[in-house]
């Protein structure tokens, strides 16, 4: 095999060079040259880069059905959330990217999961290519990492991480950071793009070969501007993304790619003294501080992955500006902006010309549209002063012509609701409109659709309790009645007061108020029948 050495290969045409030039000479694209190391071209090899190279005898096509799986399970972390995202662990042989900002905790993570491992019985060695081992070591101690099978090389440079691997034979490789990692064979410096592509292409091959699970840590700007870990996307397995505000304790994992599981599964940790600890109850967490009854407030039930995870909106509706400001945190600015009009010419909340705020408590983030109607709920809440009911939660897009339309997994949200003890759920069926949805969270003065006598008789609580049988039959009568009857007529005088911001003045008006409030129970029957 002859030496390998080093060529500048165009990304955007893949031309090969052997200098490096500012601008491709064959497509003529600017800056598009990457350093590559390549073996020499010779009869009987495969021509060069890290491909197959040599006699390709001996390489027999082998039925699917009867490829051995079975001595290549996946190894746990042993950090449940972790598990999670990586649909049970990492697989032999495989290789993991995991990016994010700096200071999210990748470092504290895999350190953890490498400790949990190693008590296993795995053999885990961590590359610390940025820090030294005592600084590895005194985290280690304080995140009570530092357990035998833990072994760590401070190395740089990719040789000795390779002589490192050899000596060691592990079952995991965690190398923090591919950035700081280098072949001293390219002239590049640390950190560019052709000494990251090479070092992880390197590594993954030595993977793959060896049969141990490799984790490459990827530092990433908050616009993506470092363009290293993504250039290594399309070469590893996995890609894993690690986010949360370094003021904020809560960090979230998603897979973005995953070739041996499904992507879009989220991991919840949060950051403490002693290191990250899985979210087991993302719900409860994120409601715990919850004002139940203030204004401006309607709790979401949103889909993290295939996770129901309740979460509360927050929305504040200041004076009227000329150049009103829009301020959201934890949620789509864009889906908020869509909303504002809707609500403003749909549903009679006039909320558009004034300064708006809009926020997931806790440092949650949503980007369902499923989200949208417990937004549009808090901001009309804020806009009249007038609280949400304390045991609704709202699940819905809404749609530019004031339409609720249906959301996936509603049975998996409604259940989570309902084991957080919520008792109804607004949502496409009881309220295809939003000024429906409206009136009915707000009510002909909400005071009485929801407080009077709702704690005695109201089958909402008896549905999800031994009564819900009777209950269900009720509602399923109830419903058709108050739509075609006069507690129709009602709801849409309440839409003229509601819209007006007055409290309504729907006392006195005890039997059609009963009679609509099976409407909002026949998805409280959907909660009892979970
Ligand atoms: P670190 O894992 O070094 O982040 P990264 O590798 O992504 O750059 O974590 C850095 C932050 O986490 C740092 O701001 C301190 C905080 N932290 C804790 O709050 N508790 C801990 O136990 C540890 C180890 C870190
Ligand atoms: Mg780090």
């Amino acid at each position: 095999m002859g030496k390998l050495h080093a060529i500048h290969r165009c990304e955007a045409c893949g031309s090969s060079q052997p200098r490096w030039a500012g601008r491709c000479p064959v497509c003529g694209e600017w800056n598009s040259l990457r350093e590559e190391l390549v073996l020499p071209h010779t009869p009987g090899s495969a021509g060069g880069g890290h491909g197959p190279s040599g006699s390709f005898a001996g390489v027999v096509p082998q039925a699917l059905s009867e490829v051995d799986i079975e001595g290549h399970p996946g190894m746990p972390t042993g950090l449940p959330e972790l598990d999670r995202v990586l649909a049970g662990g990492l697989l032999p042989g495989s290789a993991t990217l995991l990016g994010g900002e700096p200071g999210t905790g990748k470092s504290t993570l895999l350190l953890q999961a490498l400790a949990s491992m190693a008590v296993a019985g795995r053999r885990c060695l961590l590359i610390a290519a940025e820090e030294s081992a005592h600084q590895v070591r005194r985290r280690a101690s304080r995140l009570g990492a530092d357990v035998p099978g833990v072994f760590v090389a401070d190395a740089a440079q990719l040789p000795a991480v390779q002589v490192a691997i050899a000596q060691l034979v592990p079952d995991v490789v965690v190398v923090d950071s591919i950035q700081a990692l280098t072949n001293p064979e390219l002239a590049s410096p640390a950190g560019s793009v052709g000494q990251v592509r090479e070092c992880a292409l390197a590594l993954a091959s030595l993977a793959k070969v060896s049969g141990f699970a490799l984790v490459l840590v990827g530092h990433v700007t908050k616009d993506g501007a470092l363009a290293g870990p993504r250039a290594l996307e399309h070469l590893v397995d996995t890609v894993l993304n690690f986010e949360g505000d370094r003021y904020l304790s809560l960090r979230s994992l998603r897979a973005v790619k995953h070739r041996f599981g499904p992507t879009g599964e989220t991991g919840l940790f949060e950051m403490g003294e002693r290191g990250l600890t899985g979210v087991q109850d993302p719900s409860a967490l994120f409601l715990g501080d919850r004002l139940a009854g203030s204004s401006g407030s309607a709790v979401a039930v949103s889909m993290e992955g295939y996770r129901p995870v309740l979460v509360e909106v927050q929305a504040l509706v200041g004076r009227p500006s000329t150049l009103p400001r829009r301020v959201v945190t934890g949620a789509d600015p864009g889906r908020v902006g869509f909303l504002v009009p809707v609500l403003d010419q749909r549903a009679g909340a006039t909320v558009g010309g004034s300064d708006i705020y809009v926020s997931v408590a806790g440092g949650a983030r949503v980007t369902e549209p499923a989200a949208d109607l417990a937004i549009c709920l808090a901001l009309a809440s804020s806009c009249w002063g007038r609280p949400v009911p304390p045991d609704l939660v709202a699940v819905g897009e809404v749609g530019l012509g004031g339409e609720i339309r249906r959301v996936g997994a509603m049975a998996k949200r409604l259940a989570e609701a309902k084991r957080l003890g919520f008792e109804r759920a607004l949502c496409h069926s009881v309220a295809p409109t939003l000024r429906r949805a409206l009136s009915l969270a707000f009510g002909d003065g909400s005071g009485e659709v929801f407080g009077h006598g709702y704690g005695d008789n109201c089958d909402a609580r008896a549905a999800i309790g031994p009564g819900a049988a009777r209950a269900r039959a009720a509602a399923a009568g109830g419903p058709a009645r108050a739509v075609s009857g006069p507690g129709e007529a009602r709801a849409g005088a309440a839409r003229g007061t509601g819209a007006a911001g007055a409290g309504g003045t729907a006392r006195g008006a005890g039997p059609q108020l009963k009679r609509r409030r099976p409407r909002l129970s026949v998805m409280v029957n959907d909660l009892g029948a979970i």
